[in-house]
């Protein structure tokens, strides 16, 4: 008879061997979420060490040093950081903002920084989060009047001039369909669109007080009210300017009177007396006059701090943007030349264009101050 073989060892052993395996599984299965936390977390503060410098170098000029806002708005504040979802930044930095200053930085669209780049400035802005102000006093309250100059330069392609409608797009100033919705259902319906029907997303592109003045808007026309674009009285007076030297008296008489409502006593004085000189047929003072109130130099100035100062530094020497003094490139180009690369702008940099922002004749007044700088 074969002896009877004793497994009992062995079975011991197999038994403790995955008693064993089990639980240096478990103790894995129990410490894995710690330590993708611990990587998630390292991830997080490298992302925020690279979009410090991108903010230092690319944002600082206009957003301020800790986000204090300058030109550009605030953003180390609750109120924006609350309500704008990481994706929304995303969106907002890399497309920018247009027909303002905030250029597009993604390089999808046309800006220097890569999706990564984009992220890390996202994380950099979020980690103010905890910490932010509440800077309720300096949101500024939606303006209709901002909104309709938004709605020129966005909408009125396929919406129409006011608002009437195009063979695009159906009217957005019809008062009884407009009662029939809430600010709130035009605030979602302008931020997602209906891509589907040929309505953008503007949510991607427009920003959160844009929508807002866009919604104050159609908040107005629900009133049956008529809003006028806000227009800046510099380009009210430049336009009368050049109204005059093509002997428009027509045009100059108009846009000196929107001039008139938004100067002060002393410039509506002069401009009172251009009015009466160009009623009485004297353009040739009248233009005396408004260049008086306009010099060239001055306006040159006013446009550039206001457009290029933020990134080619107060008196042009550069920051972000080069030095554009003693400048080869505008050496080397006729005005003409110089006003056509200001539109358009330079894909691949933060050097966006001018297309929606300034007039070719308020550009010529910028040209002028650089003109000054060359040797
Ligand atoms: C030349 C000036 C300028 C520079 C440089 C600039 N911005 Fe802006 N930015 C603006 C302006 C102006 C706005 C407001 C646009 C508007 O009216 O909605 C803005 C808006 C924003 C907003 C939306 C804020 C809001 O309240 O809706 C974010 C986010 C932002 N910028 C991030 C950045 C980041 C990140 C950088 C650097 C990579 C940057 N900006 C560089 C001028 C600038
Ligand atoms: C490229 C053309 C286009 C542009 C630009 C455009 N829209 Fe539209 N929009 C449309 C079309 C088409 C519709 C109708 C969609 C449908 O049939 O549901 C629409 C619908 C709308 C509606 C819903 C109207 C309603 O009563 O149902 C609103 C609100 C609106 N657009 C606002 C805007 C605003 C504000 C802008 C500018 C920021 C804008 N749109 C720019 C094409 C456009
Ligand atoms: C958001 C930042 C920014 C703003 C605002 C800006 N620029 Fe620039 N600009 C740049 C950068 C960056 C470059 C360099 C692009 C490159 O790397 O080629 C540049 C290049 C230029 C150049 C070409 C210089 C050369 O030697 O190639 C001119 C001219 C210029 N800018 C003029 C202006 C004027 C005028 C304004 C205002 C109307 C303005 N820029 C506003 C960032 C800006």
């Amino acid at each position: 008879m074969r002896p009877r073989e004793n497994y009992t060892p062995f079975i011991t052993a197999g038994l403790s061997l995955t008693l064993a395996i089990l639980a240096t599984f478990q103790v894995y299965i129990w410490r894995e979420p710690t330590r993708i936390q611990a990587v998630e977390v390292a991830d997080r503060l490298a992302a925020e060490t690279a979009g410090r410098n991108l903010y230092a170098d690319n944002c600082a000029a206009c957003h301020g040093e800790n986000g204090e806002g300058k030109t550009g708005p605030a953003l180390n504040s609750q109120q924006l950081l609350k309500a704008t979802a990481d994706e929304m930044l995303f969106n907002l930095i890399r497309t920018g903002v247009p027909g303002t200053t905030m250029p597009a930085w993604g390089q999808s669209f046309g800006g220097p920084f890569t999706d990564e780049q984009v992220r890390q400035s996202v994380a950099f802005i979020r980690a103010w989060e905890p910490t932010a102000p509440e800077l309720t006093e300096e949101v500024a309250a939606p303006d209709p009047g901002h909104g309709a100059m938004i709605f020129a330069n966005t909408c009125r392609i396929c919406h129409g001039e006011n608002g009437q409608g195009t063979d695009r797009a159906p009217a957005l100033n019809d008062p009884v369909r407009l009662k029939e919705f809430e600010d709130a259902w035009y605030r979602s319906t302008i931020a997602h669109g209906r891509p589907a029907k040929g309505m953008p997303t503007w949510g991607t592109v427009l920003s959160p007080a844009q929508i807002n003045d866009l919604v104050a808007l159609l908040a107005a026309w629900r009133e049956g009210q008529t809003v006028t674009p806000i227009i800046p009285f510099t380009r009210h007076l430049s336009n009368a300017l050049f109204a005059v030297r093509q002997f428009d008296q027509l045009d100059a008489v108009f846009y000196l009177s929107a001039a008139l409502t938004q100067a002060n006593s002393q410039q509506a004085e002069e401009i009172q007396v251009a009015l009466d000189l160009i009623k009485g047929n004297h353009l040739a003072e009248a233009e005396a006059r408004l260049v008086g109130l306009l010099p060239p130099e001055e306006m040159g100035k006013e446009l550039f701090a206001t457009n290029c100062a933020p990134c080619h530094g107060a008196d042009g020497t550069g920051g972000l943007g080069k030095t554009l003094h003693n400048s080869r490139f505008i050496q080397s180009k006729g005005d003409d030349e110089l006003i056509a690369f200001l539109l358009a702008g330079r894909r691949g940099t933060a050097m966006d264009g001018f297309e929606d922002i300034l007039t070719p004749e308020e550009l010529s007044y910028i040209i002028g101050l650089m003109r000054t700088w060359q040797k």
